[in-house]
């Protein structure tokens, strides 16, 4: 049976295609271990963001932690996407790829001065603030620049995600947001704050998501929040809702239809005259991205097989960290036995695997895997342990493609290092 990708991948007369070009020419032009991203299979998911919002007034604020390319952040931005950044860097990431810094909004725990000062000189849109003392930093580096920052709180609307732990945000027992009661006493307090603009509310209950009810779970405590606030005399005008949908990393998996989302949440906010904000990251970008590699070694070990790829833990660490499942799939297909499998990397130690006991076709040294829905949490977690030099990504439209990172360099490697 042929072996399960995501579209836009999918196999033409035994050879894997990314959109109209096959992945052994890339392998062939740019190297492996290798990022392919789809262009139009990241603009499709967008769109398709936009026609479940369609209904009600929106803003889709791409999460650009999930890749934050800038070959992909502007092809975000001509499609119209808002930004959801986490650091001075990533707003500078938005601003060097054309993206429109008036749609921007700066969610995290951890907000620095300077990061401020930065997003308040670009003129960002609005701060997803945390915690009273945040919102004090907040206003005094406002007052210092004479400007005023819009914010909205990020509440915890106490909601189980049902996700990974370490991916799960929305309990009381985390770090992020404020509990809801607490959360009025600080919009009341700083009310007549004049450097600061209550604008909005805020959540964000986890990622990866298979089921959309926690998140219109989420969706209606907050709507409700905000008729408590209004009639406290803060005008509020958006709720963001925080990250998108989960994607298929099995074939067995089912992911959300995003117009079933767009629903649930067009009933949340009915009447409500709200704008809506969503922050998608994974479910724009997951699907459309694969880590190609190179086989290098079949080796037998005891019991166990394993299989040697160039690409290693430091490329993508998602299995490692997570223990995340991610489709290992011959870049050429023809019939071929099965057989159980480590498909492992060159890092030196045993955490550096992308599948265990996997289930897989027969694999030959030398040939091209592709590590599958690798497109969102893939390059940006990845690092240069063990010294080795981070892959290049490639972004493919229709027929074309071209390196829109370069593979690094051993000089790249200790760069602004001295003995
Ligand atoms: N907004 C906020 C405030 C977030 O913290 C996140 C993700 C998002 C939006 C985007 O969520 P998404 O649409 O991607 O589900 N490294 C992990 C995922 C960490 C997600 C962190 N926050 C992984 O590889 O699975």
């Amino acid at each position: 049976m042929v072996p399960f990708t995501n579209p836009p991948f999918a196999y033409r007369d035994g050879h894997l295609y990314c959109e109209d070009v096959a992945l052994k020419d890339l392998a062939a032009g740019a190297g492996t271990p290798c990022y392919v991203y789809a262009a139009n299979g990241i603009r499709d998911r967008f769109r398709a963001y936009q026609a479940a919002f369609q209904q009600m007034p929106h803003r889709i604020c791409y999460a650009v932690k999930a890749n934050s390319n800038l070959a992909i952040l502007r092809l975000l931005a001509e499609l119209g996407a808002g930004f959801d950044i986490v650091s001075a860097g990533e707003l500078y990431r938005v601003m060097q790829a054309g993206g429109n810094p008036g749609a921007v909004v700066f969610s995290g725990v951890g907000k620095t001065r300077d990061e401020m000062a930065y997003a308040l000189h670009a003129g960002i849109h609005s701060f997803n603030c945390e915690s009273a003392p945040e919102l004090e930093l907040l206003a005094t580096v406002a007052r210092a620049k004479g400007l005023r920052a819009r914010c909205s709180l990020r509440v915890n609307p106490d909601v189980d995600a049902k996700t990974h732990p370490y991916i799960s945000t929305g309990l009381r027992e985390h770090k992020f947001g404020i509990a809801m009661d607490e959360a009025l006493d600080l919009y009341r307090r700083f009310q007549d704050e004049p450097a600061l603009e209550w604008i909005g509310v805020s959540c964000h209950i986890g990622s990866q998501l298979l089921d959309v009810s926690p998140l219109a779970e989420a969706a209606e405590k907050l709507v409700a929040f905000v008729a408590t606030l209004r009639a406290n005399g803060i005008a509020i005008q958006e709720v963001d809702i925080g990250g998108g949908v989960g994607v298929r990393y099995h074939e067995g998996e089912a992911a959300p239809e995003l117009s079933v989302y767009g629903q649930r949440l067009l009933q949340a906010f009915a009447g409500a005259e709200l704008t809506i904000v969503a922050e998608p990251g994974r479910s724009l970008v997951a699907e459309a991205g694969v880590l190609l590699s190179q086989v290098l070694y079949v080796k037998t070990s005891g019991e166990r097989e394993f299989v040697i790829t160039d690409a290693a833990m430091n490329d993508l660490i998602r299995p490692a960290l997570y223990d995340a499942h991610h489709e290992i799939v011959p870049v050429h297909w023809q019939p071929r036995p099965a057989m159980v499998a480590d498909v492992v990397g060159p890092v030196c130690e045993s955490g550096d695997f992308f599948a265990r006991n996997r289930q897989m076709s027969v694999v030959e040294p030398g040939e091209l895997v592709a590590v599958c829905t690798a497109g969102a949490y893939g390059f940006v977690q990845s690092s240069n342990y063990n010294t080795r030099p981070r892959p290049a990504e490639v972004l493919v439209d229709g027929a074309r493609w071209r390196v829109v990172r370069e593979r690094e360099t051993l000089a790249q490697l200790i760069a602004g290092e001295t003995v």
